[in-house]
This record gives structure tokens, sequence and C-alpha cells, in this order.
């Protein structure tokens, strides 16, 4: 099996690395870096440095990887140095919209739209993004932090458009948007004081509730948005 997962070095997308080495390790995983220089190897990972959010990069990378099973984006943003989500719309800034947009919207777009050859050399192939439960609209009752949720609901339009079209074109391609709850990581740090500790993930928690999921998703199941205990949410 050939696995993708961009966002290696990632607080989850490292464990989803990690355990699939631990329960298919016979699997030939590839992932992705940016900034932060990966510390982790193994004999069956292979590190590729790549910004996805530009498409000569994702092009780039499709070319070295032309027959792919599995496919996960765990790239995102919530704050940057600068900014922390946003509490009232007075607190909005454009360059802080963008780059959620360009960080958790565009890149599975460019994923898709590059890699869609690749996974359609599969028999059963899956493709996942992780999302986040505050980028449901329905679900919406808190308001703020309103970049980060018009670009996480923005992906969920781009995840449930893609399902659609690869329904014909890929019919053994199961597509998915993962929420992964609460998990320990660089991203939710600075929020985690208020989360009970039972319901703060740890990074590898998440990936068994990602991986077990995914064990059992038939391609029949593609086009929805699943919540890492296997409950479907609201678009
Ligand atoms: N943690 C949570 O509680 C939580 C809750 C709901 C949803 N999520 C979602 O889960 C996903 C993973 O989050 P996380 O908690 O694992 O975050 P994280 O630990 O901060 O990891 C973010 C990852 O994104 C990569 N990245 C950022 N910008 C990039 C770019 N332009 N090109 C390529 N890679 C880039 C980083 O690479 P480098 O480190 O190499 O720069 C890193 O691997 C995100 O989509 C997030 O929105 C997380």
């Amino acid at each position: 099996m050939n696995v993708l997962v961009l966002g290696g070095t990632g607080g989850i997308g490292l464990a989803i690395v990690q355990q699939l080495l631990l329960i298919k390790p016979h699997t030939n995983i590839h992932a992705t870096f940016f900034h932060h220089q990966p510390q982790y190897q193994h004999s069956q990972l292979h590190w590729h440095q790549c910004d996805i959010t530009l498409e000569n990069h994702i092009k780039a990378l499709a070319k070295q990887l032309p027959q792919l099973d599995v496919v996960i984006n765990a790239v995102g943003m919530l704050h940057t140095t600068e900014h922390q989500p946003e509490k009232s719309i007075q607190q909005f800034d454009t360059n802080f919209f963008q780059t959620n947009i360009q960080t958790n919207t565009l890149p599975s777009l460019l994923i898709a739209k590059h890699f869609m050859a690749a996974l359609k050399t599969s028999s059963r192939s899956y493709f996942v993004t992780i999302s986040a439960k505050v980028g449901s609209i329905e679900d919406n009752k808190l308001g703020g932090w309103i970049s980060y949720r018009s670009s996480k609901a923005a992906l969920n339009m781009a995840i449930k458009t893609i399902s659609i079209e690869w329904r014909t074109k890929l019919p053994h391609c199961c597509v998915i948007a993962f929420h992964p709850g609460t998990t320990a990581s660089a991203l939710s740090k600075p929020f985690q004081r208020n989360i009970a500790s039972h319901k703060l993930f740890t990074p590898t928690y998440t990936a068994q509730c990602l991986l077990s999921l995914l064990a059992r998703l038939t391609p029949q199941e593609t086009g929805q948005f699943l919540s890492y205990d296997g409950n479907t949410l609201p678009w």
C-alpha cells in the first residue's frame, strides 16, 4: 500500500505516519514537511519538502508519486505569530483571512487536482482532509474564529464537491472530511487551558481513530464529514 501524508511533521500528521507504520509495517509512506526538518525516520518512510499552498510544488510531488492508495492532508493553521483567531469581526484582518484560506482551503483542491491520476491506479483508495467541526455551518452556535471557520467551511464544500465528481470518475475512491477532536498539538496549544483533560486527545489517539475509521469505510460511503468517533457531522 502506498500512502501520502501531507503535513507529516504536524502533531496529527506525524502520529498518523507513526501509527500506520505500527499497524501496517509494509506500507510505503511518503510524508511532507514545510518549515520543520523531520526528526522521525523509518526505512518505509520517505520525506519530501513541500509548500502545499504552491501549485508547482504539488505538481512536482505528484510527478514523483504516480501510484497511491491513500492521500491524507493533515496541513492546517489556526493562528500565526502576529494573529490569534478573532473573537469579534472588529479583529478581522485581510492578510490573516487570506492565510487561513491559503493554508486550510486551497491545498486540498490542488492535491485533488494533481493526485487524481495517482488515486485512480488503486482498486480502493481514500482521499482524506483533516477539517474541523467549527467549519460546520449548521453546528455553529458560538460564533468567533471567523477566518478559520470560513476556511474550513469552504474546505468542506470543496471536499463534498470533489466527492460528487469522483463518484463517477473515481468510483473506487472514498473522499471524506475528518474532524479530529481537540488534539494536543502546536495548533491547539493556546486553547488547551479550558479543555477538560479527557476531551484533549493525544495525537496518537486521534490517529488511531482516523485509521480505524478508514479500515471500515467503503467507497460507497464517500462524501461525508466524519468525526473521530465515527459519527457523521452536518456540513
Ligand atoms: N489540533 C486540534 O485540536 C485540531 C482540531 C480540529 C482540527 N484540526 C486540524 O487538523 C489538522 C492538523 O493540525 P495539527 O493540530 O496537527 O497542527 P500542527 O501540529 O500545527 O501541524 C500543522 C502542519 O501543517 C504544516 N504546514 C503548515 N503550513 C504549510 C504549508 N504552507 N505547506 C506545507 N505544510 C504546511 C506544518 O508543517 P511544518 O511544521 O513542517 O511547517 C505541520 O506539519 C489541521 O488542518 C487543523 O486545522 C486540529
